[in-house]
């Protein structure tokens, strides 16, 4: 069997890594990949929003399955162009994936069906969205009604902040032009929930936890993720039920009853507050960093996962009881402007861990930094102490002048 992975990230390398082990799979395509991914599978230097060029890529070389990573695919319709070719592939349709696409329809969907999540107004007004502001007090959750890759969120801590936060995204229209949601601020611990999603289907993967926020301690800006771990020793069991039933499934049900059945992998960013389990966000796809610490706990054939979803059978999803921890190395400046091109040397040196690659091309036969987020370095363990401490020795055996990372990735979960 011939698989196509859209996306050129860290999410797509864990992806095609878990396809590789499949018996069944005989080729790998990627548009467009990276210098990791290039080591797996044959990549074409297409973008993964160019929907017909990506379409005739998978007819030219009869491809049996294609699977999406990024948001920006779904939202292009790359699923939905694929299907009316006739030709299978694993991801939401453009009107599922406003589940992520679109922060309003998202909220709205959830009011409707009575999801848990926070309080919000939707504004397009800037001065009546400061007025609000001023009305609800601080602190307080701005977000940009629209794609941003992650960085279009901003909890205000005072006024002045969140003026500064609405006049770029409402007058200067950093992300282009949009709305705002403006959000209840709730407290407590996040987690990501991501299920195979077939119509009124759910299947669950194992929980991870992500770390947005820049740097140690949960300082600085929020990036698309800088690490994360599975398994959650914070989440119950009970727990894991109450968000599978009332927010994952109920979410799956409120998409088909409203004609927009979701096929793919539903992602539930949920926080455990002092009321209970509510929705911070959902995105249309697999999570990123998340896959690249969950996907290497998965004993199953994930061939065989993607195929028994799109076809409506139970798929079997079995997991390794190892703790999975993983780092980010960014790229200096991230998540707001950095430098690109920076040679990475001595990836070779490291041992036992997984290594993703999120940014990066080869030049001359030379790895060089070419993102934002540019490795991925991850191990198992028996405990999740253990696998920080193996990512921590074999990361600071690389030698890059341009990549930072954080050294607390777990530290909710791991005492010290
Ligand atoms: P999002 O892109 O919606 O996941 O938001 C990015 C980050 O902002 C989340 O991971 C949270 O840490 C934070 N955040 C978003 N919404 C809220 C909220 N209502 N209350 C507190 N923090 C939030
Ligand atoms: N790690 C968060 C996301 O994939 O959106």
């Amino acid at each position: 069997m011939k698989v196509f992975v859209i996306g050129s990230g860290g999410r797509e390398h864990a992806i095609c890594e878990a396809l590789k082990k499949s018996p069944k799979i005989t080729k790998i395509f990627a548009a467009s990949g990276n210098a990791g991914i290039s080591i797996i599978a044959q990549c074409a230097p297409i973008s993964e929003t160019d929907v017909e060029k990506l379409l005739a890529f998978a007819k030219k070389n009869e491809v049996d399955l294609t699977v999406v990573g990024p948001e920006v695919s779904l939202a292009a319709g790359v699923v939905d162009v694929f299907q009316a070719n006739g030709l299978k592939i694993f991801g939401a349709t453009k009107a599922a994936a406003q589940i992520e696409s679109s922060k309003e329809f998202a909220k709205n969907l959830m009011k409707k069906y009575d999801i848990p999540t926070a309080k919000y107004e939707v504004f397009e007004d800037y001065n009546a969205a400061v007025q609000y502001v001023k009305e609800q007090g601080t602190p307080i959750v701005l977000k940009y009604d629209g794609l941003a890759a992650g960085k279009g969120v901003v909890v205000a801590m005072t006024e002045n902040e969140a003026e500064n936060a609405l006049k770029d995204m409402l007058f200067d229209r950093k992300f282009g032009c949009g709305k705002v949601v403006i959000e209840e601020f709730l407290l407590g611990q996040e987690f990501s929930f991501m299920c195979f999603v077939n119509g009124e289907n759910v299947f669950p993967m194992e929980l991870a936890q992500d770390h947005k926020r820049a740097f140690d301690g949960d300082k600085g800006a929020n990036t698309g993720g800088m690490g994360a771990y599975s398994p959650l020793p914070f989440i119950t069991e009970k727990d894991k039920i109450f968000a599978l039933e009332n927010i994952m499934k109920k979410t799956a049900n409120a998409l088909v009853a409203e004609s927009c059945s979701f096929c793919g992998v539903l992602y539930g960013g949920l926080m455990k507050t002092s009321n209970g389990i509510k929705v911070i966000e959902f995105n249309a796809r697999f999570g990123d960093p998340e896959t690249e610490v969950i996907l290497p706990r998965l004993k199953s054939d994930i061939f065989d996962i993607f195929n028994d979803v799109i076809d409506g059978k139970m798929p079997d999803i079995q997991w390794n009881k190892q703790c999975s921890l993983g780092v980010v190395l960014a790229s200096k400046g991230y998540p707001e402007s950095y430098k690109k091109g920076f040679e990475i040397k001595n990836i070779d040196a490291m041992q036992d861990v997984q290594i993703f690659q999120m940014g990066t091309k080869i030049i001359d036969g030379k790895l060089l930094t070419n993102g934002g987020r540019v490795l991925f370095i991850n191990a198992l363990a028996d405990n999740l102490k253990a696998a920080r401490e193996k990512v921590l020795t074999e990361i600071s055996k690389i030698h890059c002048e341009n990549l930072f990372y954080r050294k607390d990735i777990g530290f909710q979960a791991i005492k010290f």
